[in-house]
């Protein structure tokens, strides 16, 4: 088993040599392996490839691409046009995580308010740094309003083991530091809970199985990987107490967009009166669009993706479907508010409503 650092960042700053670094998650979790990222493609490949994944860390991701970007341009670090044009490069890179653009955004905007290469530089190093550091913070305090509602399973079930289902990678790895899904997990286990989580395996990136069942080994918290289809058996027989998952993008109206097949969890969730809770923080939010399922752009990606197996650690291996048969690869689907019994933000729990949520953002538009 490999080890980790704790707690566990995908990205950081090497301040010795001022590059950004990340861990490659193909290769987990088979190899602990890390990368620099030295230019703009660097940066957008590494997101396609999902050598970073998950909608924190893209968007953190994001934020350093203008950092690099902004570096690598040498004297270009001047020219506006040619920073917007990385930054649009950027948010293209993938489409469903409103985390990307957010972060993208956010660093532009703050680098073409200064006057020089060096402040320009500096300042993208900064803003970068300050946006990863916030989202740590932000997974420590959903960890911590997360943790009330584990506690009040326990209670409920008289201290008995409470089995939590979750889907894709919502955790450090996809994060900075605890997760968004994961925190209340984390936070309840090192508060003494018995906890076991149900660990989708999430074809066909196997982000569960690999990302999700290793983080969680690292951490000594108990769990069990199962195929994506097996959820709704477990609920029908009492053997999940609440479902918890992340998202790559949340309309101000309570829609979820996340990894394929969650919303067929939230459907299984809601059949057999389980609270299935979304864990976000408030850069996941897109404050422009209302309703989810035809306005949040999913992503399709490679079809070689459904029809190979990837092995251990290369990227394709074992062919699974007869030679021409076609595969589609949709990577999100969206979970309707009305499924959703609650979000775990940074600012606290709220309903999957416009009301609840500008009760708790109402310095956001929406
Ligand atoms: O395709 P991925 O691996 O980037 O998808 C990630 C997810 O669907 C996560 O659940 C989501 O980004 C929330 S991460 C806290």
């Amino acid at each position: 088993m490999i080890e980790a650092t704790h707690p566990l960042r995908p990205i950081w700053l090497d301040r010795k040599e001022d590059a950004v670094t990340v861990i490659d998650q193909r290769m987990l979790p088979h190899e602990l392996k890390t990368l620099k990222l030295l230019s703009t493609d660097e940066v957008i490949a590494a997101i396609q490839t999902m050598v970073v994944r998950g909608a924190p860390l893209i968007g953190v991701t994001g934020a350093y691409g203008i950092f690099i970007a902004a570096k690598a341009g040498k004297e270009r670090v001047m020219d506006d046009p040619y920073l917007e044009t990385e930054a649009r490069r950027l948010i293209r890179a993938r489409p469903t995580a409103v985390n990307l653009a957010w972060g993208v955004n956010r660093t532009l905007d703050a680098v073409l308010a200064e006057n020089t290469p060096k402040g320009r530089i500096d300042r993208a190093r900064r803003e970068a740094g300050e946006i990863a550091e916030e989202e740590a913070e932000n997974s420590r305090k959903i960890g911590g309003y997360g943790l009330e509602l584990i506690r009040e399973a326990s209670r409920i079930k008289n201290g008995k083991t409470v089995h939590i289902l979750t889907h894709c990678n919502a955790g450090a790895l996809a994060c900075i530091e605890l997760g968004t899904a994961t925190a209340p997990i984390y936070t309840a286990f090192e508060a003494g809970i018995d906890v076991h989580v149900w660990v989708d395996e999430t074809r066909p990136l196997n982000q569960g199985a690999r990302l999700t069942a290793w983080e969680l080994s690292q951490r000594g918290v108990a769990h069990t990987v199962i195929v994506d289809n097996t959820g709704g058996h477990l609920m029908q027989h009492g053997m999940v107490d609440m479902v918890i998952v992340g998202t790559d993008r949340t309309t101000y109206t309570g829609d979820v967009a996340n990894k394929i097949g969650t919303y067929l969890k939230a459907l299984a969730a809601k059949d057999n009166n389980i609270p299935f809770y979304v864990a976000l923080p408030s850069s996941t939010f897109d404050w422009s669009i209302a309703g989810g399922v035809k306005g949040i752009p999913i992503e399709k990606r490679d079809e070689d993706e459904v029809r190979y197996m990837p092995g251990k650690p290369k990227t394709k291996e074992n062919l699974l479907l007869p030679e021409n048969s076609p595969a589609a690869n949709y990577a999100f689907d969206v979970t309707p508010a009305r499924l959703i019994t609650a979000f775990i933000t940074e600012r606290g729990i709220c309903k999957a409503t416009n009301e609840d949520i500008k009760r708790l953002f109402p310095d956001k538009i929406c």
